[in-house]
Order: structure tokens, then C-alpha cells, then sequence
């Protein structure tokens, strides 16, 4: 009798928790507002990048740790989510984590691992994660590009190697990785010391730049960070920032007839105002770049940017924009306080 009451109780107690457990339910977009997952959590996915795959779309971004300040190295991994409508995200979890045991890791734990972009291999069938790398106790000296892989898109990824791109010493910084029609992969970013934009190919596995394939990109301002590129109409856009640390500044978009340039400068596309935070488009709403999503089956690009909280990285937002475009196809990103994809 006693263990049919324990078994009542205890079936009870999991349907009433069952309940109580609170489900999230995204129906718009809120830019700058606190993005929770399915479970009710904040999204810790920062500096990211949206894939498709399989009929669901992918979110891999910074897992920041709680607690800890960007001088108190808050960098854990790689954190992923899933979703069939970009605006509702299951955790994934972290799918490539710091390494917290082998201090001699490149990956050891006390990293910079920023700005993760998840990209599909299809001749070696393997989904390449990429990502910003600096060694521990370096600062951010030499930036190496982190490089890992799984064979699924929900991970794990195993992390594989580092390698420098633009043929520079001291490496390059945040970046923008593009597959052209033969299927092959190519790195964009802007060249340390001398802060010029650099095009970098890789080899045919996507595992190492080939340094003789080096172009500096014409017409890109220096020290252009966050790049974010679309092709859309036969021209390739590149949206990025400049450079000021953790801080917001203005957005600068570029125009060419291919990755390889020559780029036009096309000025700041944002407008408008983001009531939480009082930031306009001299300040990018608070954001800076970091992806441009195009929706796999509609006419519809989206501008992501972060806006970064150093002193508590973990509670930094997400800003998810349409982009629209004017009559004559120059690309807008307009504040919006709430949006739907239609
Ligand atoms: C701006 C970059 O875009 C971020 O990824 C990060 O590296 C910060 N700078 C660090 O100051």
C-alpha cells in the first residue's frame, strides 16, 4: 500500500513539474530584446552564424560563460541551437567546448575562441566549424582561425587545427567565409598589423589557406571588422563595421560584382532607433555585424548583429533584422521593434 501511495506521489509531483516548466513560444521578432530558447533560457550563442541543413536551420555562436567579465575569459566553446523557423531555438548545447584540462590545448580554457561560422564540406561530407582563435595568456595577439569538424550539423565537433589566412604572421581578424559554384571555400578578412582586407582560398578539404591565392580586396576601408556578405541580383553586398573594441560604431556596406572586387563604398545602411538602448544608425542600434542569413526558400535576408556586454558577455543581444532594398537594389536595414517573417 505504502509503495502505491510513493509511486502516486511521485507521478503526480512529474506532472505538475511537467507543467510548470516554462516552454517559450517566439511568434515575431523582438532586435535587442532577451531571446530565450524553448526551454525559457537566454540564448548564448554570440558572434554567430545561421546555417540550413536537413530541413532545420542551425545557430552557432560564443558559449559565454556565466559569471565571468571578457577580461575574466569568458569563452567556452561553440553553443548550437536548431530550429525550424529561426525565431523558436532548441538547445543543443555546447558542441565544441574549451578544453578545461589540458593547459597546452590550443583550445585550452583562458582562449579567445570567437565569431564560430559553421560551414558544409560536401566533398569530404563533413560540417567545418571556423572560428577566431587567440592562445591563451596572449591577448589578442596572434589571431589564428580555429578550425574543427563533425559529421552531423548538431555536432560534436572535434577540433582539428589552426591555421593563419592572408599569408600574415600575426594572422586576420573577424571574418566572412563564402563557397563559390565549383565548391570551393574562401576567407575574407581584414590583415594583421596592417589592418587591409584580405581574400584567402582554401584547399579542396577546406583545411588550409593557400597562401600564393592572397588578393587584397580593392576599395574595402581598413580596419573593416564584422564582415557579413550576401549575394543577391548578380552583386555581392559585404556589411561590416569599423573598429573599436567591444563599443558600437557606425555600419559600412560595400558593393562589387564578385568576391574579388573592386569594392564600392555604399555608406551606413541602417536607420531608425532602438528604444531600449536609445542607439541610432551612427552606433548601429548598439550592434556590430556578425552574419546575413538568406532564407533558404524565400526572398528574405536577415542582418544579424550583436550587441556586446563585456562586463557580462553572457547577457550581450541579438539583433535580427529584414534586410529591404531600394528601386535601384541598395540594400536598408531598418529598425524594426518587432518583425515576422511573411
Ligand atoms: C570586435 C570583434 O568584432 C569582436 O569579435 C571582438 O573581437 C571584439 N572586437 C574585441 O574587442
Amino acid at each position: 500500500m505504502k509503495s502505491v501511495l510513493l509511486s502516486l506521489v511521485i507521478l503526480l509531483t512529474s506532472f505538475v513539474m511537467g507543467f510548470c516548466v516554462e516552454k517559450t513560444h517566439m511568434t515575431e521578432f523582438k532586435p535587442g530584446a532577451i531571446w530565450l530558447d524553448t526551454e525559457g533560457k537566454p540564448i548564448n550563442a554570440h558572434g554567430g552564424g545561421v546555417i540550413f541543413a536537413d530541413g532545420n536551420f542551425y545557430w552557432y555562436g560564443e558559449h559565454k560563460i556565466w559569471g565571468k567579465s571578457e577580461a575574466q575569459k569568458a569563452d567556452g566553446g561553440i553553443h548550437a541551437y536548431k530550429s525550424k523557423d529561426l525565431m523558436n531555438w532548441e538547445d543543443l548545447g555546447v558542441v565544441l567546448s574549451v578544453d578545461y584540462d589540458n593547459p597546452d590545448s590550443h583550445i585550452a580554457y583562458g582562449c579567445i575562441l570567437e565569431r564560430p561560422k559553421v560551414i558544409y564540406c560536401a566533398r569530404t561530407k563533413k560540417y567545418m566549424a571556423y572560428f577566431k582563435l587567440y592562445e591563451k595568456g596572449k591577448g589578442y595577439d596572434t589571431a589564428y582561425l580555429g578550425v574543427a569538424q563533425a559529421d552531423s550539423p548538431e555536432g560534436p565537433f572535434k577540433y582539428s587545427h589552426r591555421v593563419l589566412c592572408a599569408a600574415a604572421q600575426k594572422g586576420t581578424g573577424d571574418f566572412f567565409l563564402f563557397v563559390d559554384g565549383n565548391g570551393d571555400l574562401w576567407h575574407l578578412a581584414v590583415r594583421k598589423p596592417d589592418k587591409a582586407f584580405c581574400l584567402t582560398k582554401f584547399d579542396e578539404e577546406y583545411k588550409t589557406p593557400i597562401d600564393s591565392s592572397v588578393k587584397v580586396l580593392e576599395g574595402i576601408p581598413l580596419k573593416t571588422e564584422a564582415p557579413a556578405g550576401f549575394f543577391k541580383d548578380g552583386k555581392f553586398f559585404l556589411l561590416g563595421s569599423g573598429s573599436s573594441g567591444w563599443a558600437p560604431n557606425t555600419a559600412r556596406l560595400l558593393k562589387a560584382n564578385s568576391i574579388f572586387g573592386p569594392f564600392e563604398f555604399l555608406g551606413n545602411p541602417t536607420s531608425g532607433v532602438n528604444p531600449i538602448n536609445k542607439l541610432g544608425p551612427d552606433k548601429t542600434f548598439g550592434g556590430q555585424s556578425s552574419f546575413i542569413i538568406k532564407h533558404p526558400t524565400k526572398d528574405l535576408y536577415i542582418a544579424m548583429f550583436d550587441i556586446w556586454t563585456p562586463e557580462h558577455p553572457i547577457e550581450g543581444k541579438y539583433i535580427w533584422l529584414p534586410i529591404t532594398f531600394d528601386a535601384d537594389g541598395t540594400p536598408k536595414i531598418v529598425w524594426r521593434n518587432s518583425w515576422k517573417i511573411e
